[in-house]
């Protein structure tokens, strides 16, 4: 039985043009990001199907929020290019970035950056704000979805930490994006509150979200569907999992397996130029 992946889409390969590039949210091709002799990003290759969930490990200093920063539109690559439903950011003008990051891109940090002297809704209503409209009915549906709508009329500083980091998610979810990206989501959080946060993204994942997940927490991560491992900014491992919470047989496909894959827990198989040797 094949547990891993045989072969990566990482590393010197140049990535396959018929892969299910229709199946294909995202897409990097050799990016780096560079600070002087720094690559805190390195030559990453990495495709992403629509509908997944993926999970991104490293140790500090990896490159993971530089990654993250990249796919959000919040950083740009010193080399190589970032293709999001098939078009490439590179290209885009600032006001194409600035409707991406509204439209399609939802963002929860470890930091909840939520403005305190408005009350959870409010805070909630700031990102309906610049999308579109504000609508406080939809707001207040969103916080009911995290299990908060008693809190509603809170201020940060009156909600607990797993309670901010609730009204965070319900602030990234409020204008339904096709690609939650999260950063540590859970590092704040006790176990009772990481459990809320992940039935959470089971259900995005459900519903068809692609979720891509920044942690440190190997139980977070084995969730998702697909792990990645980064370090020094090279993609150097990538393993299945099949308990990840919603693992479909189309992701099977996509990667061309015809068994499930290992349970979680198991090895990274390597991935760049490891793969190769
Ligand atoms: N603006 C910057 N200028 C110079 N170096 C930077 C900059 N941003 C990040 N770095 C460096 O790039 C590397 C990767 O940083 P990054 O924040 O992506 O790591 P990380 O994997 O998210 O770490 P952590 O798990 O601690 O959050 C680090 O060595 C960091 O010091
Ligand atoms: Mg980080």
């Amino acid at each position: 039985m094949t547990d891993m992946l045989a072969e990566t889409e990482t590393g010197s390969q140049d990535p396959q043009p018929d892969a299910g590039a229709a199946d294909l949210l995202l897409e990097l091709r050799h990016v780096s990001k560079i600070y002087g002799d720094l690559h805190a990003v390195d030559d990453l290759s990495l495709q992403v199907p629509r509908g997944q969930w993926l999970s991104v490990v490293g140790s500090s200093g990896s490159g993971k929020t530089t990654l993250m920063n990249i796919i959000g539109c919040m950083d740009t690559p010193t080399r190589g290019s970032v293709l999001l439903d098939g078009r490439e950011l590179g290209r885009m003008n600032a006001s194409q970035l600035t409707d991406i990051r509204k439209h399609v891109i939802g963002l929860v940090f470890q930091q909840f950056h939520l403005i305190p002297h408005l009350t959870a809704i409010e805070n909630v209503m700031v990102a309906q704000y610049y999308h579109s409209m504000t609508d406080q009915k939809e707001a207040l549906a969103a916080l009911e979805n995290v299990g908060l709508a008693e809190r509603a009329h809170h201020l940060p500083s009156q909600l607990s930490g797993g309670e901010q980091q609730r009204v965070c998610i319900a602030r990234a979810l409020i204008n339904h994006p096709e690609l939650v990206l999260a950063d540590e989501p859970t590092g704040n959080l006790d176990e009772a509150n990481e459990q809320l946060v992940l039935d959470i993204f089971a259900r995005l994942h459900a519903a068809g979200t692609t979720l891509i997940v920044v942690t440190h927490d190997a139980h977070v991560a084995s969730c998702a569907q697909r792990q990645i491992l980064l370090n020094h900014g090279r993609l150097v491992g990538e393993k299945l999992n099949a308990a990840g919470a919603g693992r479909r047989e189309k992701d099977m496909l996509d990667f061309g397996q015809d068994e499930p894959a290992a349970p979680a827990g198991d090895a990274f198989a390597p991935g760049g130029e490891e793969a190769q040797a």
